[in-house]
């Protein structure tokens, strides 16, 4: 059997990329290598692209930068590489944000996960919550900013939100530029705060709750893990508890009662599809302490892929090992390659 080639993309130009190469090393140990060959594509931390040796994944190697770099729109993704899939491991902002993915469909790659116009909308929080209201479903209550005029916001957030609220850039992730306040002074400087990072923020209701994350994957159609919950160490899961302390405790699966548990598959199936979503995919959730609603928060369409990454471990927990996922991430990558591909040709009339 011929093998399939893989062309995985690590690192980037990210807040997250150490937790890249963390995630594409896990890839590379568990990937089938009797069906899969692969090239390591490392992206540094200056952007530049570089293929690493097929020998192995040797992180001094990267460091060194001794290999050749190449400048992938120079020539195309298709002539640099002879990948027969693409997969993005890329976390947050120039990776997992919709460009890497759109010079994918450029190129006539096929490539794992979500595509372009979806991989945005999940990045953009104010984008993302206009469609999820649009599908009807429960969010905090929130409001959006593009201009900094501080009695404006003052005043809008007073009346329709009061305190405390959380305060994030629209498009960032990873927790970076978000704070929370308790008052209009906190407000202002949380919000002064994500306006250096974004020329959108978001202000949102401050939600007594329990984090509840959601794996997903499908293209036409879906599989949905059960529920895991996140008890973070402090009062929210910020940047430096997520990937340097590492305090926060999972529950995977958790156990939340079958009418929750209802409500959470359900508003987990309808925000992937709001979003329009292919591939797979991360859905977190803020279930509501008190009147126990379900209320989505956001959509990560390249989650952690770390041994111990919510992603994976929900799987694990559902009988889907991490080989057997990371063959039915690159199926449904194929699949809705030659949909797409079926479409556009149609398109062209041929
Ligand atoms: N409205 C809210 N009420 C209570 N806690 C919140 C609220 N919004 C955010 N948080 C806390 O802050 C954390 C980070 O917020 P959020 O997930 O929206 O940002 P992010 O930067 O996109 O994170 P990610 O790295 O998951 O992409 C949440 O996991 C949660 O702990
Ligand atoms: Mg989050």
């Amino acid at each position: 059997m011929k093998k399939v080639k893989i062309g995985l993309l690590f690192g980037g130009r990210s807040a997250e990329h150490s937790v890249s190469l963390l995630s594409a090393k896990t890839i590379w140990e568990n990937l089938d290598r009797d069906r899969y060959e692969m090239f390591l594509i490392y992206i540094n931390r200056a952007g530049d692209w570089c293929l690493t040796a097929n020998s192995g994944f040797n992180e001094e190697e990267l460091k060194r930068e001794n290999f050749n770099s190449f400048m992938p729109w120079s020539s195309s993704v298709t002539a640099a590489v002879e990948a027969d899939i693409f997969f993005p491991v890329l976390h947050g902002p120039n990776g997992e944000d919709g460009r890497i993915q759109g010079l994918f469909e450029m190129a006539g790659k096929p490539f794992v996960g979500a595509g372009s116009l979806s991989s945005q909308l999940a990045m953009d929080k104010v984008a993302a919550k206009m469609l999820f209201a649009q599908a009807g479903l429960k969010q905090a209550p929130y409001l959006y900013f593009i201009d900094n005029i501080h009695e404006q916001i003052a005043e809008l957030v007073e009346k329709k939100l009061g305190y405390p609220v959380f305060v994030k850039p629209s498009a960032l992730g990873s927790s970076v530029g978000i704070g929370k306040a308790g008052d209009v002074r906190e407000l202002l400087a949380a919000v002064d705060h994500a306006f250096s990072y974004d020329n959108k923020i978001i202000v949102e209701k401050a939600i007594a709750m329990r984090e509840i994350e959601v794996s997903v994957m499908g293209n036409a159609e879906i599989m949905v893990s059960a529920p895991g919950e996140l008890l973070p160490a402090k009062e929210f899961y910020d940047y430096a508890d997520k990937y340097l302390d590492g305090r926060t405790q999972f529950r995977i699966p958790v156990s939340l009662g079958a009418d929750i548990e209802a409500r959470v598959r359900k508003t987990v199936q309808r925000a992937y599809r709001a979003l329009f979503l292919n591939g797979f995919a991360r859905v977190d959730l803020f279930l509501e302490k008190g009147s126990g609603e379900v209320l989505v928060n956001e959509i990560n369409t390249i989650p952690g892929f770390t041994a111990i990454s919510m992603f994976p471990k929900l799987w694990q927990a559902q009988g889907i090992g991490f080989p057997e996922m990371l063959d039915r991430l690159i199926a449904y990558g194929f699949d809705h390659f030659h949909r797409r591909k079926e479409n556009v040709d149609e398109g062209l009339g041929r």
